[in-house]
Order: structure tokens, then sequence, then C-alpha cells
């Protein structure tokens, strides 16, 4: 085993011995992320050195641990393989970021990554490296494919919260198991994208997916077995993780789209908000012309919020004060548009339902409102660029 830490500090013979075996690369790297799984690992190892022997697989193992202390660094070092790297990460922890970091050091030209607990058969790695060899940008071993499955003791709950989230990648790709995080890709699709790399919590097969544009994906049928010792990492802050993840994968998918989707999910919950408080107001006495008022103010004061906390999130850093008077402005501009629209539409074709005119009058206004809020109101130097490019685009 090479320490990959002390490579800087190294002795010119050790340099060049490095030197040496880095110039000869092996063709596949094995990421595997780890968190005190010192138990699982000899297993692990065991398993891959086989299919180095039988396959004569030409593979390298990166284990990115989070300084476990659970005796990993012990084993590693004991074992003294020269396929087997061992990093000690003691920042910016986290799989993802540890898968990533793995990805920088990985010396294959194609790179494979899997959990540490025995979840995936690392027997199935030779299918994953023959889909990209027969012309696939990415492959998955997958759950839900037919011929793949789970243990039998997943419980209603896992199931179903695994459905769920598979569910909300459904924007992003057609696979069926995008949750999986036992997967390959090519180095060159992952250097294309090295730079824009920003997962947070699990799901960095999806954000790979996603950014290298891969269209082409093979699923490879795994049985998923439960662990196999220790305890899962996954927690409900992990779930949290995953909502902001898509959340990110959104807007690097659609850009200026995705804010126009949450101006218009914060605009249906400040009409909700609106009409609860009206309702409120109205049962406690106050004066009609008051408790319209009063709901309208705080239903507009609710969505500046939501809009600056979430949709133009990018704008932050901008007053505050200025961006309130805009986004005020904005509004009564949209709502003034809405008033002549419906007016004129109503006026000029008799025949038209006033609700139907109100429909479009809502329409156009929406649309002035939210232009001059992306345009206008929070426009922010890093972001306008971004956005306005994906809009033109997308076109
Ligand atoms: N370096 C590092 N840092 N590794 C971590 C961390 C961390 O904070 N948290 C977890 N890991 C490692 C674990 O040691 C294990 O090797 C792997 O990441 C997966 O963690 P588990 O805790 O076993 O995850 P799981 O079984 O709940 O989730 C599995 O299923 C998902 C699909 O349902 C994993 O396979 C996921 O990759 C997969 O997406
Ligand atoms: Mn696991």
């Amino acid at each position: 085993m090479r320490k990959e830490h002390e490579e800087s500090t190294a002795e010119p013979e050790q340099k060049n011995r490095s030197v040496l075996q880095s110039s000869l690369r092996p063709e596949i790297s094995v990421i595997v992320p780890t968190y005190r799984e010192a138990e699982n690992l000899p297993l692990l190892i065991e398993r891959l050195s086989g299919l180095r022997c039988k396959n004569s697989m030409d593979l390298e193992l990166l284990i990115m641990d989070d300084d476990s202390r659970d005796g990993t660094r012990e084993l590693i070092e004991s074992l003294s393989h020269d396929w087997i790297r061992l990093y000690t990460r003691t920042s910016d922890r986290g799989l993802s970021r540890a898968v990533c970091e793995g990805l920088k050091h990985a010396r294959g030209n194609v790179i494979v990554v899997m959990d540490a607990d025995l979840s995936h058969p690392p027997e199935s790695i030779p299918e994953l490296v023959q889909a990209l060899g027969a012309g696939h940008d990415f492959a998955i071993g997958s759950r839900y494919v037919e011929g793949g499955s789970t243990s039998d003791d997943w419980g209603t709950f896992r199931q179903l919260n695994s459905r769920i989230a598979t569910l909300l990648a459904m924007p992003f790709t057609k696979v069926k198991d995008p949750m999986s995080g036992f997967f390959a890709l090519k180095r060159c699709s992952y250097e294309s994208v090295a730079e824009c790399l920003d997962p947070i919590g699990y799901k960095i097969g999806l954000e790979l997916m996603v950014k290298c544009d891969c269209e082409r994906v093979k699923e490879v049928p795994i049985h998923f077995c439960d662990r196999r010792a220790g305890e899962s990492k996954m927690t409900l802050s992990e779930q949290a993780n995953y909502i902001r993840h898509i959340r990110r994968l959104l807007i690097h998918k659609y850009g200026a789209w995705s804010n126009l989707a949450h101006f218009l999910a914060v605009g249906s919950l400040g009409a909700i908000v609106n009409l609860g408080l009206l309702t409120l107001l109205i049962a406690l006495g106050f004066p009609l012309k008051v408790s319209i008022a009063t709901a309208i103010a705080i239903s507009m004061v609710f969505n500046f919020a939501l809009n600056r906390r979430f949709t133009f999130a990018s704008a932050r850093k901008d007053s505050i004060a200025t961006q309130f008077c805009g986004f005020i402005g904005a509004c009564s501009l949209g709502a003034l548009l809405n008033y002549f629209v419906t007016n004129e539409l109503a006026g000029e074709f008799p025949f038209l339902y006033p609700q139907v005119a109100a429909l479009a009058g809502i329409a156009a206004g929406v649309c002035v409102n939210f232009m001059i809020n992306q345009f206008i109101v929070f426009r922010s130097e890093a972001s306008s660029a971004k956005t306005n490019a994906k809009l033109v685009s997308s076109e």
C-alpha cells in the first residue's frame, strides 16, 4: 500500500518509485468511500482480489476513508498490497465528497464506484466495464431492472423511501435505479465535468449522470444485499440533503426555467396564504376592506421572502431594501397589466366568459412580474450570465 498523504515529503528514491508506478496506469480504478467499514473491507478486498486473478482485471482500489479510526488504516497497512491506496480524509467529509476526491486521484481509464459493505457485488464489475466498451456512457448496477433485486427483509418504509427518491429523479433520467451507488464511467467523461461537480449527500452517481449528460446508460441487474457488518450511515439529514441536491440539479439542467417553476410554486403558496388570511381576518370580525388589504400585504411579503430565499437565491447578497421595493413595483406592474388585459379581452370579446379573460390577464401579469424580477430586481452578475445563456440556448 502506498501512503498518499506522505508522498509530498518522500525521499527522492521513493519519489522516483511513485513516478514509475504512476506511469503504469491500471485499466480500472475502483473507488470505495468508507466510514467505519474495517469489518467489511477484508472480504471486499478478497473478492476484488479474486477478480484480479480470475478475470485478469488490471484494477486499483482507492479507499476514500473519512478518518474512521476503527482499524481501517492498520488493516490496509498490514495487507501492503501495491494495488490498494488508502486516502485518509480529515476535511470536507461526506460520501459524495469522498468519491469526488477519489475521482481526482483515479488513474484508470475506467472508473467504478461502489460501497464497502458488500451490498454491491464486486463480481458485476466486468459487466459494467463491458457496457462502457460496448459504447454506453454510463453503467449502473441496478436493483430495479429485470433480474435485479433487493434483500427480502427491506421493510415497506425503506421500499417506499427508495421509490419516492427515484421518482424525484425523473426530470433528469429515465433509468430505473438512478439512486444506485454502484456504477462505472470512463475517466474522460468525468474529466469533462470535473470542475462543475457540486454534490451534497449520497447521490454522486446521479450527479455524474446529469452533469456528464449521459444518454446511453446501461443498467446491469444486481442483487443488493443488506450490509454485511456495521451500520448504515443514511440519516434523515442525508434525506434532506437529497432534496437540496435535486434542487441544485434542476437549476443546473433547466437554468432560468427552473426559476420560473420556483416562482410559480411560490406564487401558488402565496395565493393559499392570501386566501387563508382573508378567511381568518373576516372570521375575526375585521372589516372587509381591511381584511383584503392585510391579506394582500402579508402574502406579498411572504412571496418576497420565499423568492429571495429560493427562486433568486444567487442574488441574496444584494440589498434587501432595494430588492423589496423592486419586487413590490414588479408585482404592481403585473397587477396593472392583468387588469388591462382582462378588461380589454372581456370588452372586445363579449362572448368570452370573464373568467377566461381573467386567466389571460393573470398569465400576462405573471410573465411580466417574473421577467422584471428575474432580469432587473434580482439580477446578480454571477447568475445573470448563466441564466441568460440557458434561456437563449433552450429557445
Ligand atoms: N468517506 C465516507 N464519508 N464514506 C461514507 C460516508 C461518509 O460520510 N457515509 C457513508 N459512507 C460510505 C459507507 O462506508 C459505505 O461504504 C457507502 O458509503 C454507503 O453507505 P451506507 O451507509 O452503507 O449507505 P446505504 O446502504 O444506506 O445506501 C446505499 O443505498 C443507496 C441506494 O438506496 C448506498 O449504496 C448508496 O450509495 C446508494 O445510493
Ligand atoms: Mn449500505
